[in-house]
């Protein structure tokens, strides 16, 4: 059992934790990083299967994440844009495909009229959102109570109009049945990135990728941070009080002034903490659960749908993969497809055989891009449900007035004891953008304490 003493300790060797580390150290702190993976990222991990390089994990940058465009640059990466000329297509509730061009799917004039009249009313309740402080707004109590998919019914009787204007902080975003979330939930997923247009703008939301792979950026943070970085280490332990803390992994025990958990907030529970956390905390964990999607990659010889005047962006509420794009890697001359099966639809598949998902998966891109899709020459789906250390997919959010109950204390520290991840977010809440604000966030809180501690040099 190796023992060391740090000023400070991580949990987790993700975005989140990774960037606290570097930002500690380059003020003068020691630190250990504990990992209980055997790599680092997290939630982003790019691989090799098959020959093809995919994005396991997460790999869209937008516009108004600046502090990953920020890290991105510092660390000398180099972007490009997704493929994005011609055609977009819808599936209605026909199940015949459409093609269109722009924001707005082909659908009946009455049903384009609802969409953009509750869009603009979204917007306006967005712009009266702090992302960093959703549950402050003075209706904040009345918005959680409210299931996204009932306020939605309220607001309008026409059920594609609903069915479109739910899947966007829905199936593509939250990843929980719309009865699941609250609106106020819904709220904070919009004003985290913005506004609900920026949202339902895939050519804003889903904007550059990482020539070589988003798993990029922990790995050099990681590479700056040498010998600190410690990885099958899963934390069991963590002992505190007022002097500090003694976490003990599988293999090593820290002894730190500080802890920092930077870990996806519903495995907290898999640390015992001595003594245990307060009351607050073991109530407020509970509220919080991961959503469910299933990122599908689809490679094919050629990006066969560019022939055909297809962009390869294609959306449907009525599909089982909801959403799907042209994911071909920077210089490739293979064609990679990416679709997402989410919530519901994700429980549905996975009660069948390998075979027969794949084969329903396939189908649904196919009524997208024509019977070329399916047939790929590598097919991968990520499964984040099955990962120990994550547990699902894309992030945590509050189930039913949980937002407005508890999310004001979800980042507080608790004696020696921080938290950073890009589930507690506000701006780039469930994005890698969060997780590198949190993980500032969280650096610059413990700095503040540097005088009181005495730690660093
Ligand atoms: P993260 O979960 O990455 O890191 C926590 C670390 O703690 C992990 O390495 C874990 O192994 C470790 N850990 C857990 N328990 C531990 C213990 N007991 N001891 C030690 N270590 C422990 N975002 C985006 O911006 N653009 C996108 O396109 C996407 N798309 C996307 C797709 C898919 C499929 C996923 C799963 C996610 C995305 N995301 C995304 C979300 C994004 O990937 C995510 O929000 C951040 O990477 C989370 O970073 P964190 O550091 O907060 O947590």
């Amino acid at each position: 059992m190796t023992e060391i003493t740090r000023d400070v300790v991580i949990v987790g060797a993700g975005a989140a934790g990774l960037t606290a580390a570097n930002e500690l150290k380059k003020a003068g702190l020691s630190v250990a990083v504990l990992e209980a993976r055997d790599r680092v990222g997290g939630r982003l991990w790019t691989d090799v299967i098959e020959g093809a390089m995919l994005e396991i994990g997460g790999q869209w940058i937008s516009p108004d994440q600046t502090a990953l465009i920020e890290t991105v640059d510092e660390l000398g990466l180099e972007t490009f844009s997704r493929y994005r000329e011609g055609d977009s297509v819808y599936v209605g509730p026909d199940g015949a495909a459409h093609r269109f061009q722009g924001e707005m799917f082909p659908v009946a004039p009455e049903t384009e009229a609802e969409i953009a009249r509750v869009t603009d009313l979204l917007d306006e309740m967005v712009a009266g959102i702090d992302p960093d402080r959703p549950w402050a707004h003075p209706q904040a109590a009345e918005w959680d109570a409210i299931s996204w998919d009932a306020w939605l019914r309220e607001q309008s009787d026409d059920d594609e109009a609903v069915r479109n204007l739910a899947f966007a902080t829905g199936s593509a975003m939250l990843t929980k049945p719309t009865h699941a979330i609250s609106l106020l939930e819904s709220l904070l997923m919009a004003a985290s990135a913005g506004s609900y247009s920026h949202l339902v703008d895939a050519d804003f939301i889903l904007d550059k990728r990482v020539v070589g792979g988003l798993q990029q950026v922990p790995l050099l943070l990681a590479e700056r941070l040498g010998d600190d970085v410690f990885l099958n280490q899963p934390v069991r332990t963590l002992e505190w009080s007022d002097e500090g803390v003694t976490v003990t992994s599988d293999g090593m025990t820290v002894r730190a002034r500080r802890a920092i958990l930077a870990l996806a907030p519903v495995l907290y529970s898999r640390i015992s903490f001595v003594p245990a956390l307060p009351r607050l905390q073991h109530q407020m964990h509970q509220h919080l659960s991961m959503g469910f999607v299933i990122k599908v990659h689809a490679v094919y010889e050629t990006p066969f749908w560019r022939e055909k005047g297809l962009s390869g962006t294609a959306f449907s509420p009525y599909e089982l993969s909801h959403e799907a794009y042209d994911n071909s890697n920077h210089g490739d001359e293979r064609g990679t497809l990416v679709g997402f099966v989410s919530d519901l639809n994700a429980d549905g598949v996975f009660a069948l055989s390998a075979q027969e998902r794949k084969e329903r998966i396939l189908t649904s891109l196919s009524h997208y891009y024509g019977p070329e899709a399916l047939d790929p020459v590598v097919y991968y789906e990520s499964d984040w449900g099955s990962e120990e250390w994550t547990r699902g997919a894309y992030a945590a959010s509050f189930d039913l007035g949980g937002l407005s109950r508890y999310g004001a204390y979800l980042r507080e520290a608790v004696g020696p004891i921080h938290v950073a991840c890009s589930d507690m977010a506000g701006a780039g809440y469930q994005h890698v953008d969060g997780a590198i604000r949190m993980g500032r966030l969280v650096a610059s809180q413990i700095l503040e304490t540097r005088a009181e501690d005495g730690s660093g040099s």
